[in-house]
């Protein structure tokens, strides 16, 4: 409905955009860069923020990024359980996970230095949604902070998570790790301007020629959502559903506000 009343290619807001046709602000080229050279110095780091507010999208557009001598092991903390991290690590690098935990990390260790001498690859461990790792997840995961090659590192854990992750790295039995993380980055929402550009981008990409959101639209929708793009989605798509319902083919703020009632 909406794609054939305004004319667009597909339909906009979709999860779906390409790593290369993300929108990016500042604050999103930073933080890559930052954890571009976290994965490349084997160095550790958290990233936390809202959620909603593009966590997952940046790290596939890191992904995209990172050199293709790279091992990328990617996991999402609420399919973890305890000492289920070794294993998981150890079958992504190919191996058939030893049972004891102490001959799984000397295991892991092997792989992880393997995939340096031989293949040239440096490992980048990535967990998302970290924020609901149990303590001895994080105990297993700094044994892995502490491989070495020559005393080069060459491995790099990134735990990325919702603020409550803050928390958690703060209480005493996190303290290990948290030492561990050298670089501590915050994702915030984005900001009016950024809001407006955000609408703007993902309708672009959709195929509209024209704009479609008024100012006063984009103001309230900003206020609505406060800057957190999956919110911004919702609000967006069901807005664009009562215009092309009611044959507008401008969003002003009145849609914006009967939208918010609905979504
Ligand atoms: N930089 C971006 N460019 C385009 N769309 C984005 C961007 N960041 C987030 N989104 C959209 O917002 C949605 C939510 O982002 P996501 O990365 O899943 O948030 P989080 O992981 O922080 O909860 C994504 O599905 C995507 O549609
Ligand atoms: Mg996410």
């Amino acid at each position: 409905m909406i794609t054939s009343h305004f004319g667009l290619s597909g339909r906009p807001f979709g999860k779906d955009i390409p790593p290369g046709k993300l929108y990016l602000t500042n604050q999103h080229r930073s933080v890559l860069r930052k954890l571009e050279q976290t994965a490349a110095h084997g160095t550790h780091a958290a990233l936390t923020g809202e959620v909603g507010v593009g966590k997952s999208t940046l790290l596939r557009a890191l992904y995209d990024k990172l050199p293709g001598a790279r091992h990328t092991c990617h996991y999402v903390g609420s399919d973890l359980p305890s000492r289920g991290i070794l294993r998981a690590v150890a079958r992504g690098l190919g191996l058939a996970p030893y049972w004891l935990r102490a001959d799984l990390i000397v295991q892991v260790q092997r792989g992880v230095t393997d995939q340096f001498e031989k293949a040239g690859r440096r490992t980048l461990l990535t967990i998302d949604e970290s924020h609901l790792l149990k303590y001895p997840v994080l105990e297993d995961l700094r044994l892995l902070t502490n491989f070495k090659v020559d005393s080069s590192p060459i491995l790099s854990l990134l735990l990325v998570g919702q603020p409550p992750l803050r928390e958690r790295l703060m209480f005493k039995a996190a303290e290990a790790i948290d030492q561990r993380l050298e670089v501590k980055l915050v994702f915030e929402p984005l900001s009016r301007q950024e809001t407006g550009e955000y609408l703007r981008h993902h309708l672009d990409f959709a195929g509209a020629t024209s704009p479609i959101f008024a100012g006063a639209a984009e103001d309230l929708v900003f206020e609505r959502t406060q800057g957190i793009p999956r919110r911004i989605n919702q609000l967006a798509l069901q807005a664009l559903e009562l215009a092309a319902e009611r044959g507008e083919q401008i969003v002003d703020e009145r849609l914006v506000e009967l939208a918010a009632t609905l979504s």
